[in-house]
């Protein structure tokens, strides 16, 4: 690997205010499958993201569930960790701007600015919004509201240290104007340029004194320094900056930053110009990309309408999830979040064509050659040169897309090989090439060739899904073979050796009833209205059907094994009985309630035909039934006297 080839890319650290959702494991997931394509392709890679602890908001919220905010944060905190590593995010580190590594940088780069005369003492008297943490003067505010966020501002008036923004402003413009690079999507250059910079910037205040989770201003007590200073400093102190011998040197300027449009203004206008004041290079790029919405708007923390990304990792697998997040949105526009794209998405793309080409192709190799890859021994057909030049092609033209951030195309791209592909079988006609002996040469050569293009499509895969690679190494024999997965392996087609043993396994991704899915998500509502009419306008919402009821298959149950699951503090794995030799493991999320050994023997209600799901990497095959209390009691439900093992309950 070429020292040289070095490559810097950060996510914003979010709150740990609350949970995330989906939106903002958008930027995670974008920047892990950039990291992971760059270290694929030969970089050394250092993938940054982290958590920005301080602040009023924080303060606020950790005050409102009585806990510390230290407290607060690391539950928090720990929840994000979670969260990252079921989705595969392979971060290199992870800054939490409580950790005094950061903290001891932040004030040093304070009384820095502050000696040289970059931030002078003064007073503030204006509107401050906090879930945005960001000052407005009034000619800004928007009806009195946050122009950003629209939410109510409010008015303070305390003694503030100020940064002279306005020393550099000019030369900010000026840079902006001769890196085309520096804001992506370049129409994101023009509105800052033009509603902020050339309006004339006013400087910025630095410190509050109305609360005290932050960092303290070194030299006046009181002040804790403003959180975005703190906040945007996590890119470089996370680095090292300032230590000598630390990595700083070797990985700033950042080559990609990315962010969310709406935190566009911290970045490229506040930060390049702290970091003008450090004397330091900027980031190379800084790329705002869209919003993950809803139909009926943004998804937020604070709307109450956010979807937990885990849920969905575990119900439809965290590749599936990835992969809708990358295609579906064109990245730097907005997107719409639907259960229905989603599903559409994960039965086109990856059942219909991946999973599609994975499982026709095996089967035929099991069928015609016994699961031993045949030799490509027949004369070159147009279609195979075809397949072949695409396949050799393809590399460059997801990397180009790739280099442009443009993952929705890169992904775009790839998928014309899983296409074309399944058009060469199309064409050639195993079955019938099957029938004729003499054509066997010619049917080795069509299931090689399409064993090599799966090949070729599982290494560009990885970065985008991490898992479904390996499952298909499982498949094409390539297991251990980890020179073929490499990068540098597709420069030539025809790198399997036949004779390689193959052998069909599951199916990648199976084909989703949408409705089911969105009745299921729904807490069992129908999602539509169905054409008997039984959604009739007369009828109260949410009644469901005698027939509905009864397609659920409720029995008594008795629990026969229970064990806690390691690192999964909320779940047990349990086994119940439900009739003479049917066992069945389930995946509850009790622990909290009951200890494995209190449970054994007991026998409760029971769901029998629900669809089986992995949680956690365990098949859960039904569900317990239990009342919960709105102030968090639990308890399982149970029958008045002994019954035998899988009786009905209706
Ligand atoms: N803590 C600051 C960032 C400091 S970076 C030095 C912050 N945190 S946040 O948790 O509120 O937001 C983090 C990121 O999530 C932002 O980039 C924001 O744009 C992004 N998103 C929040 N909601 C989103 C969607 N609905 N869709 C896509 N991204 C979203 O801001």
């Amino acid at each position: 690997m070429a020292e040289d080839k070095t490559f810097y890319i950060t996510t914003p650290i979010y709150y740990p205010s609350n949970k995330l959702h989906v939106g903002n494991s958008y930027t995670t997931v974008a920047a892990d499958a950039i990291a992971r394509f760059k270290r694929l392709t030969g970089y050394r890679v250092w993938f940054l993201t982290g958590t920005d602890e301080h602040g009023q908001k924080i303060q606020r919220q950790a005050e409102a569930a009585r806990k510390d905010p230290r407290v607060f944060v690391d539950e928090i905190v720990a929840w994000i960790k979670e969260l990252w590593e079921e989705l595969d995010i392979e971060y290199d580190d992870f800054i939490r701007t409580t950790e005094p590594r950061h903290k001891e940088k932040v004030a040093r780069i304070f009384t820095r600015f502050y000696e040289q005369g970059d931030i002078y003492k003064g007073k503030y008297e204006g509107w401050y919004c906090t879930p945005c943490e960001a000052y407005w003067t009034e000619r800004q505010l928007v009806e009195c509201n946050c122009p950003d966020c629209g939410r109510d501002v409010e008015l303070i008036a305390e003694e503030a240290y100020f940064f002279r923004m306005s020393k550099y402003a000019q030369r900010l413009q000026d840079y902006i104007e001769e890196h085309p690079e520096f804001i992506q999507p370049i129409s994101r250059k023009n509105e800052m340029v033009n509603n902020f910079l050339k309006p004339g910037l006013e400087d910025l205040c630095v410190s509050r004194t109305s609360f005290d989770w932050g960092i303290p201003v070194p030299f006046d007590q009181g002040h804790v320094i403003y959180v975005w200073l703190d906040a945007l400093s996590n890119y470089i102190t996370a680095l090292g900056y300032s230590e000598e011998g630390s990595i700083f040197e070797t990985f700033w300027p950042a080559d990609v930053q990315l962010i969310g449009k709406d935190i566009l203004r911290f970045h490229t206008i506040y930060w390049p110009i702290f970091l003008m004041a450090l004397d330091q290079p900027l980031p190379k790029t800084v790329f705002g990309h869209g919003w993950l919405m809803l139909q009926e708007g943004k998804m937020s923390k604070s709307k109450g309408n956010a979807i937990d990304p885990r849920v969905l990792a575990n119900r439809y697998s965290s590749d599936a999830l990835r992969y809708f997040l990358l295609r579906e949105i064109p990245f730097g526009q907005d997107g719409i979040f639907s259960l229905e794209s989603f599903i559409t998405r994960i039965n086109t793309d990856l059942a219909n064509d991946l999973g599609n080409l994975v499982s026709r192709t095996l089967t035929m190799a099991e069928r015609y050659f016994a699961g031993v890859l045949p030799e490509p021994s027949a004369a070159d057909e147009n279609s195979d040169s075809e397949l072949r030049l695409l396949a050799l092609e393809t590399p460059a033209a997801v990397e180009s897309y790739m280099d442009q951030l443009k993952l929705s195309d890169a992904l775009a791209e790839l998928w014309k090989l899983v296409r074309r592909s399944n058009k060469y079988i199309d064409e050639n006609t195993p079955w019938d090439l099957a029938k004729d002996p003499a054509k066997e040469p010619r049917l080795g050569t069509v299931i090689y060739n399409l064993i090599e293009s799966i090949r070729f499509i599982a290494v560009m895969l990885r970065p985008f899904m991490p898992r479904t690679p390996d499952r298909i190494w499982e498949q094409i024999g390539l297991k251990d073979d980890s020179a073929l997965h490499n990068w540098a392996s597709l420069l030539e087609w025809g790198a399997i050796k036949p004779g390689t043993i193959v052998a069909r396994g599951e199916d990648l991704f199976p084909r989703l009833n949408l409705l089911a899915e969105i009745r299921e998500m729904q807490g069992g509502q129908p999602a539509v209205q169905d054409a008997s009419g039984g959604n009739d306008a007369e009828e109260p919402e949410g009644l469901i059907s005698l027939e509905q009821f009864q397609q659920v298959d409720l029995r008594v149950a008795k629990i026969v094994t229970a064990e806690n699951i390691p690192k999964a503090d909320k779940l047990l794995k349990i086994e119940v009985e439900i009739g003479e030799n049917d066992l069945r493991q389930v995946v509850a999320g009790i622990a909290e309630y009951y200890k494995p050994d209190d449970l054994v023997g007991r026998q409760v209600l029971f769901v029998a035909n629900l669809k089986p799901v992995k949680l956690r990497g365990i098949l859960s095959q039904g569900m317990l039934l239990a009342a919960t209390s709105e102030d968090g009691l639990l308890s399982l439900t149970t029958v008045d006297t002994d019954m035998p093992p899988g009786s009905r309950v209706s």
